[in-house]
């Protein structure tokens, strides 16, 4: 009956071959003509806004920017990442400019309008950094500083409150910590110490208590292998991390790598253990327990139980997150903070005229922060080295920034979705058309007439995103160094090497904090 009819395959086959052919001149057409249509788009967004592009780095651009990743690699290998940045800024003439990266443009800037409207502006147009993406999701999972969105905000309302003033109102947990610090410090006037890997334990025992509510108590006679263990894993998650952000996507290839893949396991145990104990603190409070044990149990991860809540590894990985972030900052603003104060008397002595006005022997919380002096030498030395290196975003859409276009930077700038910026704070705190020609001078002064508010100072971001541990870090730095220039009428460096960068997940000085304390 059909023999006649129409041929159906045939037809089938035809209408598959035109929607086929369809789709490849429309993939065609729109590879080749989107160069010609952004190019347009661009110039006509350009011209509406009087937008102009950055200017790009000088001395690179060779080989697709290899040369860039060559140079770049080399200073840091010499430990002179930190003064060739700079330098490629001064010669560029500009403070938002672009470099070709081994095919990738980013962006750096150390303008501090750009980075205000990065941070808390139009923040809503911009993610946090894919690089920064790209090297920790693999190696410890999704958490607050990667995160976007409604999960970013469910993660940060959980930890807020742990974070606020209240928690520092009383100051007892931290007496302990550096009472155990001061007895590790020689008293005799003439022994050598070294006082950053002190800080470094002291500030993983202040973390994990104040984080976990059971610290590492590093710096206790009784701190044993599990610790040990603890802390060298610590060690190779970030410094893998750190490697993964130079990496790029190539970094997930470390994941594999079993010294690693143990030490993210027996980080987890350790929270398990954390997280056992913060879900019994729960449900003796839903219980209505009023019972003062588990008052002084309460921490960060009871909050964090809760909102993630049958996902123990998004809690590990905030966990960890939290830990490397209260760690490693707070002990690098210590040691390099105590890198100029040990080579200028005059500063540690008033400091110390000072803190002695304090009748107290153990401050309040408000004595603390009432100590200007003090706190003037904490931010000077956040300026000159401000710990996070890797504060990076990353265009969300397409968006206008108000400055960094033109070759003096100043006219308006386009920026497509998708583009990479590096905010240049270290960068922005060094120069000289903003804080003077002693802006690499350590000099605590400057801050007696400074305006605190101006974005030209952000070692803790900004916006949103403004670090949240801030409180944490300032309350520590300043109780440790209150009580030691109690204790001490001099401290002396022992080391006339210069200060030399040793970039991880916080920046120091490599050489440490060689000193000699006089009683
Ligand atoms: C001197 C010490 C510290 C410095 C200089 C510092 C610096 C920063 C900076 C620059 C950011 C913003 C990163 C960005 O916008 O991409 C940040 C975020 C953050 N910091 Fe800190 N930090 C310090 C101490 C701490 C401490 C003690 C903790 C916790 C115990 C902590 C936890 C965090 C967390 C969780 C974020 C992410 C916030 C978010 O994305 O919402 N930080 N910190």
């Amino acid at each position: 009956m059909w023999e006649n009819g129409p041929d159906l395959a045939a037809y089938t086959a035809l209408g598959h071959r035109i929607v086929l052919g369809s789709i490849a001149i429309f993939a065609v057409l729109s590879f080749v003509l989107r160069y010609p249509y952004n190019r347009w788009r661009n110039a006509t967004i350009n011209r509406r806004h009087n937008c102009l592009p950055p200017p790009r780095l000088k001395s690179a651009d060779k080989l697709l920017g290899l040369d860039t990743v060559s140079r770049l690699r080399r200073a840091v290998a010499e430990r002179r990442f930190l003064p060739l940045l700079l330098d490629l800024f001064q010669e560029t003439g500009a403070w938002t400019v672009e470099v070709n990266l081994a095919g990738n443009a980013n962006i750096w800037t150390a303008e501090p309008d750009v980075i205000k409207t990065i941070l808390a502006t139009k923040s809503k147009d911009w993610h946090v950094g894919t690089s920064r993406k790209e090297a920790m999701q693999p190696i410890v999972g999704q958490n607050i500083v990667i995160t976007e969105g409604k999960d970013w905000h469910n993660t940060r309302a959980a930890m807020r409150p742990a974070f606020g003033k209240r928690q520092f109102g009383d100051l007892s947990e931290l007496e302990g910590h550096v009472d155990r610090l001061m007895e590790h410090l020689p008293t005799d006037g003439r022994t050598v110490v070294d006082l950053k890997p002190l800080f470094y334990m002291l500030s993983m025992d202040v973390s994990t208590e104040f984080l976990f509510g059971v610290s590492t108590n590093n710096l206790s006679a009784a701190y044993d292998a599990e610790g040990a263990a603890f802390a060298d894993a610590l060690d190779l998650i970030q410094s893998s991390m750190v490697k993964g952000q130079w990496l790029g996507k190539l970094g997930a290839l470390l994941f594999p790598n079993k010294k690693l893949r143990d030490a993210v396991a027996l980080m987890n145990r350790r929270f398990d253990k954390f997280i056992d104990m913060a879900a019994k603190f729960d449900s003796q409070e839903s219980k209505g327990s009023s019972d003062e044990e588990s008052e002084q149990s309460y921490n960060i991860l009871h909050e964090l139980t809760r909102t993630w809540s049958g996902n123990p590894n998004r809690i590990r990985s905030e966990a960890l997150i939290l830990l490397i972030g209260g760690r490693d900052t707070t002990a690098s603003a210590l040691s390099n903070m105590f890198y100029y104060l040990a080579r200028d008397p005059e500063v540690w002595q008033k400091i110390r005229q000072e803190c002695l006005a304090v009748a107290a022997e153990r401050p309040t919380f408000d004595e603390l922060r009432g100590l200007k002096y003090l706190h003037n030498c904490v931010r000077e030395s956040l300026r000159l080295v401000n710990p996070t290196l890797d504060v990076s975003r990353t265009a969300a859409v397409d968006t206008i920034l108000p400055r960094g276009g033109g070759a003096d930077g100043q006219s308006p700038m386009f920026v497509r979705k998708g583009t990479n910026f590096n905010l240049w704070i270290y960068g922005m705190q060094h120069r000289k058309d903003l804080w003077g020609p002693d802006a690499d001078e350590f000099c605590p002064k400057r801050w007696d007439d400074y305006k605190i508010s101006s974005w030209a100072y952000s070692p803790f971001g900004g916006g949103a995103r403004l670090c949240i541990g801030q409180q944490l870090a300032l309350t520590e730095t300043m109780y440790a160094t209150f009580r030691l220039a109690r204790k001490f009428s001099s401290i002396q460096s022992t080391d006339s090497r210069p200060w030399t960068e040793n970039l991880s997940i916080a920046t120091t000085s490599v050489y440490g904090n060689l000193v000699r304390l006089i009683p």
